[in-house]
This record gives C-alpha cells, sequence and structure tokens, in this order.
C-alpha cells in the first residue's frame, strides 16, 4: 500500500514474512479469487489495506492478529469455482474452513480465529465481527474485493503480481 511509510511497511513485512514464507499458505497462489486474482495476492491485498487503515486511523489494534487474520481469512485452500462435496455451501461455510485450517496449521488463537469466521459479515447475519481487528478485516475484504472484481477481470493485466515471501536476513 502506497500510504505505509517505510517503517510501517517494514512493520507489516515483518509480521506477514513467518505465513507467506509457509508452504500452505503460498498454495493460495494456485487459486483464482476474483477476476485474474489469485486467493494469496487478495489475503496479502486485504492484509495491506486493513493494516494501512488501521495507521492511517490511529486504530489501536493488535497487528499481529489483524495481519495474521487478514492473511488467513480465506486460506480454505480449494477451487471455489468448481463445486466439491466436503466443501460445501462456500459462500458462508469457506470462513469456517479458513479457521479450521488456521488453527491447524498455525494453530491460530481465538482472537485470529474470530476475525477469519466473522470476515463475510453480514453472511451470515449471526456471525459478527467483535473486535476492531475483525472489522477492520471484513471491510478491507469487501473493498479490495469489489476492486479486484471491477478493476483486476481476465484479460486486463494484473496490478500486482502473487507475492513472494522475502528471504531471511
Ligand atoms: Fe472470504
Ligand atoms: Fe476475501
Amino acid at each position: 500500500m502506497k500510504n505505509l511509510t517505510d517503517i510501517q511497511a517494514a512493520r507489516f513485512d515483518d509480521l506477514a514474512r513467518p505465513y507467506l514464507a509457509h508452504p500452505a499458505v503460498q498454495r493460495m497462489g494456485g487459486f483464482i479469487q476474483h477476476g485474474n486474482v489469485t486467493t494469496l495476492a487478495h489475503v496479502v491485498r486485504v492484509a495491506r489495506c486493513a493494516f494501512g487503515w488501521s495507521q492511517r486511523f490511529h486504530l489501536r489494534v493488535n497487528e499481529r492478529d489483524l495481519v495474521a487474520g487478514a492473511l488467513l481469512h480465506d486460506f480454505y485452500l480449494y477451487d471455489w469455482h468448481a463445486p466439491h462435496p466436503a466443501t460445501p455451501h462456500h459462500a458462508t461455510r469457506h470462513p469456517l474452513y479458513a479457521a479450521e485450517n488456521a488453527a491447524r496449521v498455525f494453530g491460530a488463537n481465538d482472537a485470529v480465529l474470530a476475525i477469519v469466521r466473522t470476515h463475510m459479515w453480514p453472511l451470515p447475519p449471526t456471525r459478527v465481527p467483535a473486535s476492531r481487528e475483525a472489522l477492520l478485516v471484513s471491510l478491507a475484504d469487501k473493498y479490495c474485493s469489489l476492486y479486484e472484481t471491477l478493476f483486476l477481470r481476465a484479460g486486463r493485466p494484473a496490478a500486482s503480481p502473487a507475492p513472494q515471501p522475502k528471504a531471511r536476513a
């Protein structure tokens, strides 16, 4: 995100690196989310957006949980365009599949799991974002999904290539 200072961008990269370096997270690069944007590029865009808003509006958030929850919010690991009996009702249930994977692969804490589970609110209306971090991710997801659907459709060049983890120092 352009409006992050160098220090903020470095902090974001430090928080995101352990997730982006993980092969299971990299698998999201093999699935299309919106337009011609992979799920990996989508979750990184959402994470940078949510983190950027928290900085711009000086919101007191747990940055570690915010970035983890944003990066894992669509960690469901299948092609949602192809119906699959093991993962029915994608629209309402993929947050639960993603949370299961986040718990299994990363041992994600309750705050992160809540961010993941509620990101589709108001779908369903009962799964309400109940923290600043969850609300930021839910809003950033909608904002980025609309942007990707409207402006990054097939046939247009992707605005951002699939992100790669930076080499460890
Ligand atoms: Fe989602
Ligand atoms: Fe999403």
